[in-house]
């Protein structure tokens, strides 16, 4: 008997890490495109940039956001603004099929009605790396994190509620959705340095849409 026949298929299962927290393994792969034209009218508004850590470290990661809420870090602290720093304005809107993926993806995981207010993207290059941290800046912490993964492949640490915890190591590639909440919400989390490569539509670059419902 071939039991794959009842299978999901190999690009779209759901992977769970954890009670609360689950891949969606290719969930954003019939919106890469459209997220990714999206993306250059986002970086054409707000250009990505290199924030600076409240203790003085520039982040190799460049970031830059849209929606009302923009996730900001200077000597100050971190914060949400709704207005991009550099610019004085406003951040770029969310596009409807931003909020339409986030909410779809939120859902699956078994959190219904999340509507995000803030997305934070991140761009990252061969050696680029994101510390082993907590989103912990969002007034309401019973709203998930919905994160979508385009371009080169990386490696996704998720770790525990201590930042010492085991952490595990998920591949996380082009089109994946990881989405944490309830009891994961703040479990620590970072990416390793990006392995050099080239992905067909993001060349030699990942990029990485956080969505959260921050206000
Ligand atoms: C983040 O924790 O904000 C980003 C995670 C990722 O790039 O996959
Ligand atoms: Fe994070």
């Amino acid at each position: 008997m071939n039991l794959d026949l009842f299978a999901p298929s190999a690009e779209r299962r759901d992977e769970p890490l954890c009670d609360g927290a689950v891949v969606l393994r290719g969930f954003a792969l019939d919106d890469a495109a459209a997220l990714l034209r999206a993306i250059d009218a986002i970086a054409a508004q707000a250009p990505f940039r290199h924030l600076v850590t409240p203790g003085g470290f520039r982040m190799s990661v460049g970031m830059t956001n849209a929606g009302p809420l923009g996730w900001v870090s200077d000597r100050r602290g971190y914060r949400y603004d709704p207005v991009d720093p550099e610019s004085g304005r406003p951040w770029p809107a969310l596009a409807p099929s931003f909020l339409h993926l986030a909410g779809a993806a939120a859902a699956q995981a078994g959190f219904d009605g999340f509507v995000p207010d803030a997305c934070l993207v991140n761009r990252y290059v061969p050696g680029t790396r994101l510390s082993l941290h907590q989103d912990r800046d969002e007034r309401d912490l019973g709203q998930p994190i919905v994160s979508v993964s385009l371009g080169l492949p990386a490696t996704f640490l998720f770790g525990g509620m201590q930042r010492t915890d085991r952490q595990r190591r998920v591949p996380l590639a082009h089109g994946d959705v990881a989405v944490w909440g309830g009891p994961a919400r703040l479990r620590f989390h970072g990416v390793l340095p990006l392995k050099p490569g080239h992905h067909p539509s993001l060349g030699e670059c990942r990029i990485n849409l956080t969505f959260r419902r921050a206000g």
